[in-house]
């Protein structure tokens, strides 16, 4: 996939300072933006792999169904098709599968409820 550039779009939810790439792709701190993060290392194996470049933007949003219909976030840019990819985790829900295709699962999330009773002695 030589010279091939494919355009996505990653969700960071936090601000940060210096270059794009060097902030997703640091080992350090990934409690902040940690999904972004996390599948940032894993594009960026496959883009050594197939040798393939990314062209990036940002939103502040995984995407959310508006009054209209339409998304923002990273779901609007993948629904208006202005990206081939996301570069971030997107959670699987339902008014999201009917505009767009969700392809492979890279983030396995388990919930745990810690449930209590608040007894009165
Ligand atoms: C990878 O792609 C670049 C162009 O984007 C090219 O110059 C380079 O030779 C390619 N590397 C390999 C191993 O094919
Ligand atoms: C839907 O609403 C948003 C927010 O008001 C707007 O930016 C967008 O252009 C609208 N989309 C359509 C298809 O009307």
């Amino acid at each position: 996939m030589s010279g091939v550039v494919f355009k996505t779009i990653a969700v960071l939810v936090n601000k940060f300072e210096g270059e794009l790439e060097e902030y997703i792709l640091k080992e350090n701190n990934y409690r902040v933006d940690s999904r972004t993060k996390f599948h940032s290392v894993l594009m960026n194996h496959c883009k050594e792999i197939y040798n393939f470049s990314l062209n990036f933007s940002l939103t502040d949003s995984w995407g959310f169904k508006l009054a209209n219909g339409s998304f923002d976030g990273m779901t609007g840019a993948l629904q208006r098709k202005e990206v081939d990819f996301g570069g971030s985790v997107l959670f699987l829900k339902k008014d999201r599968v009917y505009v767009i295709s969700h392809g492979r699962s890279t983030w396995l999330l388990r919930y745990e409820i810690i449930s209590y009773n608040i007894c009165k002695l």
